[in-house]
């Protein structure tokens, strides 16, 4: 797959023209976002991916092929980020998500081997209050058994059922599995019509679980 890096930016007027779909990456810090966009597009190093978490620091535009643009945010929920810094970043990531025109859905990425965090709750809360797509991928799967994977995204499941149903989709950056699934979902929702950012997650797709 085609895919560059376009630009890396922290206020609005930085962001490159919204001339194309886009797609967002959100989730914790260090649960693996590069690395979804990179298995994704098949090119190893192009987001920058790091054991250390708060690696992604601002936010990261890629173009796609010639009609896609992925965006990699800055993931929260890391406890050793000063506070001013959380809030900055909280401010840059909340700012895009409100204001960006072309934003087609997020893909809010959980790690399979834990509870969602209050801070995935309450980003996926506020997805849905701003009508925003939402595909939740639980992710690292390769760390834990098949049987351990469908139980604990079962529980999230539960969890996020409190706010709205979901259906994860299952993945692993080291086996690339669940990766033509995911790229199922991205296309489909590039389908809705322009001007409308997705109705939410309730739609006919068979469950992944
Ligand atoms: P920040 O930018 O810091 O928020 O992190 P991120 O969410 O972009 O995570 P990143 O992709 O940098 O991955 C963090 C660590 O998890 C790296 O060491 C990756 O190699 C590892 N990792 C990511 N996905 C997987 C996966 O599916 N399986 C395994 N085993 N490791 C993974
Ligand atoms: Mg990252």
């Amino acid at each position: 797959m085609d895919a560059a890096f376009l630009k890396s930016a922290a206020l609005e007027n930085q962001y490159p023209p919204p001339d194309r779909p886009e797609i967002a990456f959100a989730g914790r810090s260090n649960v693996g976002k590069s690395s979804l966009i990179n298995v994704l597009v098949n090119r190893k190093g192009l987001a920058k991916t790091s054991s250390t978490p708060g690696r992604t620091q601002t936010i990261n535009f890629f173009h796609v092929g010639k009609e896609l643009c992925f965006v990699d945010l800055p993931g929260y929920g890391y406890a050793k980020v000063p506070i001013q810094v959380k809030k900055t970043w909280q401010k840059m990531v909340e700012t895009y998500l409100r204001n960006r025109p072309n934003l087609k859905a997020v893909v809010l990425i959980l790690d399979i081997r834990r509870e969602p965090s209050g801070g995935d709750l309450e980003l996926f809360h506020w997805l849905r209050y701003y009508k925003i797509h939402t595909i939740v991928v639980c992710t690292k799967i390769d760390k834990v058994s098949q049987q351990e994977a469908r139980r604990q995204a079962n529980l999230i499941k539960k969890e996020f059922a409190e706010i709205s149903p979901v259906d994860p989709s299952l993945f692993s950056a080291k086996t690339r599995k669940g990766r033509e699934d995911i790229w199922k979902r991205i296309l489909q929702c590039l389908d809705t019509p322009n001007g409308e950012r997705g109705n939410g997650t309730k739609g006919n797709e068979s469950s992944r679980v």
